[in-house]
């Protein structure tokens, strides 16, 4: 269903949405929901990922993800996120701001955060630094951080069960432990932007509880979340039929 109120109010800005969490914390499902719903209000949506989403991003993702390359180092390692997220910025995300698109981001710089100083101990301020100079003073408007409740290592083993394990899946659980605490602290410092959503739930449970975090962005989701629930019961129906 289309709900058509409130359209014109939000259709002036670009709107800057990221979605971080651990890995498998089911990220891409929701992602793709809410374009599709934002789209179907009339916005253009551009839907990315980090590292990735430019033809030089794609390709320091693979190098930085690629298992054969063990011996990188952590500082190489984070120049390589940044890399990424500078051609990214500069090519994809400011000019698509400028024009008024919603862009919706899977991971962004608190996983720089999360994964690069919290997870292999690099300079906290110095990730901050280079995470600055990578956004040229863009920042996200809010976001998302897609959290498993139960054990640490959940979204872990659901990640590493859909294929072979990459360089960062293959870190080890204490690491990945100290990803999602960090991801946490972040939420705790910054609750005003970093919105926490459980992810454990039905898919049409998380989804509603996403639309409620961007109601204050985007004014027609919170009429969606209070008088069409139902509206989120297709990505459980999806679910079952695949399962079927
Ligand atoms: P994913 O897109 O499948 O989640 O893979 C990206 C991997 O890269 C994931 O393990 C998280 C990691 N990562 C970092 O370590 N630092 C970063 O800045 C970003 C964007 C991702």
């Amino acid at each position: 269903m289309i709900h058509e109120s409130a359209q014109a109010t939000d259709a002036l800005r670009g709107i800057f949405i990221t979605f971080e969490g651990g890995e498998g914390a089911g990220k891409t499902t929701h992602i793709r929901f809410l374009s599709e719903t934002l789209r179907a209000h009339g916005r253009e949506v551009l839907c990315l990922r980090e590292p990735g989403g430019t033809e030089v991003g794609e390709q320091l993702r693979a190098v930085v993800l690629d298992p054969a390359n063990g011996g990188m180092s952590d500082e190489a390692e984070l120049l390589i996120y940044e890399a990424a997220r500078a051609q990214l910025m500069a090519q994809v995300i400011a000019p698509a701001l400028a024009r008024g698109a919603v862009v919706l981001c899977d991971r962004f710089t608190d996983s720089t955060v999360a994964y690069q100083a919290y997870g292999r101990g690099l300079p906290r301020m110095f990730v901050d630094r280079v995470n600055e100079f990578a956004c040229q003073g863009v920042h996200p408007d809010r976001t998302i951080l897609m959290a498993t409740g139960g054990e640490a290592n959940v979204g872990l083993v659901r990640a590493t069960h859909r294929g072979a394990a990459d360089r960062l899946e293959q870190a080890g659980e204490e690491f990945h432990a100290r990803v999602n605490e960090a991801f946490l602290e972040i939420a705790r410092r910054d609750p005003e932007r970093v919105r926490v959503v459980v992810s454990d739930g039905n898919k049409s449970q998380t989804a509603a509880a996403v639309f409620a975090e961007l109601a204050d962005l985007f004014p027609w989701m919170a009429q969606v979340v209070d008088d069409d629930p139902a509206f989120f019961d297709r990505l459980d129906v999806k679910r079952s039929k695949v399962e079927a």
